[in-house]
């Protein structure tokens, strides 16, 4: 632990973990060695257009945001692959819900294939399928999705490494600079521990916070089953972010 203590919200203290966070380069995972800096950071003030805006609003959503299974399709039809909603609540580092914060997601199809144009695997895209969807949380920090259960997929790393099955998330608070970016992954895979990315994070429990956990009391009788994925924007229960180190 370093000595660096943050305050909470309301006035708590919580002590800062800087070696709970991977390190930027993990030769493991090869493309972040590429990416990793090389010379010591310079500390940046936030700019006034960085700290205010966009605030987001139950408004702004259509109707099928939320239902990665028919938000895609044509026709009526729906999207291929195990039908599964997945939930949680978005708390502070208080355990305290954070409502109407816009919550994103993205994933590759049943059969792990993402859209996209630069997608090299040769899984067949769904064509009622997209892979992306948005919530904004309610008064007591929940979102919820209908989607299906993306499938691994292989990707040029070392010979022959794969992604265990995942969804990716973003959170937003009140402006872009504060956009947070983590991966779920499902309770019970084994591919989990077989990932390179997911072996870049040293600390075991960090990992277990990543993974959604099935929740049978929540499926639908005939239709889907349900996960539950809480995400913890800060302190020592954090979840991990891609694109934030621990207690910042
Ligand atoms: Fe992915």
């Amino acid at each position: 632990m370093s000595g660096i203590i943050l305050p909470g919200a309301d006035g708590m203290l919580f002590q800062r973990d800087r070696d709970w966070h991977p390190p930027a380069d993990t030769p493991g995972y090869k493309s972040s060695t590429f990416r990793a800096p090389r010379h010591s950071l310079l500390a940046l003030g936030p700019t006034r257009s960085e700290m205010t805006g966009p605030t987001f609003g139950h408004e702004k959503l259509g109707e099928l945001d939320n239902d990665l299974i028919r938000n895609f399709s044509q026709d009526g039809n729906e999207a291929i692959g195990q039908r599964m909603i997945v939930y949680g609540q978005v708390l502070d580092e208080n355990a305290r819900p954070v409502p109407d914060t816009l919550v994103e997601y993205w994933q590759a199809n049943a059969g792990g294939r993402y859209r996209h144009k630069k997608e090299g695997y040769l899984a067949a895209l769904d064509p009622n399928f997209g892979g992306f969807g948005r919530s904004i949380t309610d008064e007591n920090g929940f979102y919820h999705f209908r989607t299906v259960k993306p499938g691994a997929y292989p990707w040029p790393n070392g010979g022959n490494d794969w992604r265990p099955a995942h969804i990716h998330f973003s959170v937003f608070g009140h402006a872009f600079a504060q956009r947070l970016i983590t991966q779920m992954y499902f309770e019970g895979d084994p591919m989990i521990w077989q990932c390179p990315i997911v072996a870049t994070i040293p600390d075991k429990a960090a990992i277990d916070q990543l993974i959604a956990r099935l929740d049978r009391h929540n499926t639908t009788p005939m239709d889907a089953l349900a996960y539950r994925f809480d995400i913890v924007l800060r302190g020592r229960r954090s979840t991990m972010f891609e694109n934030k180190l621990e207690g910042n």
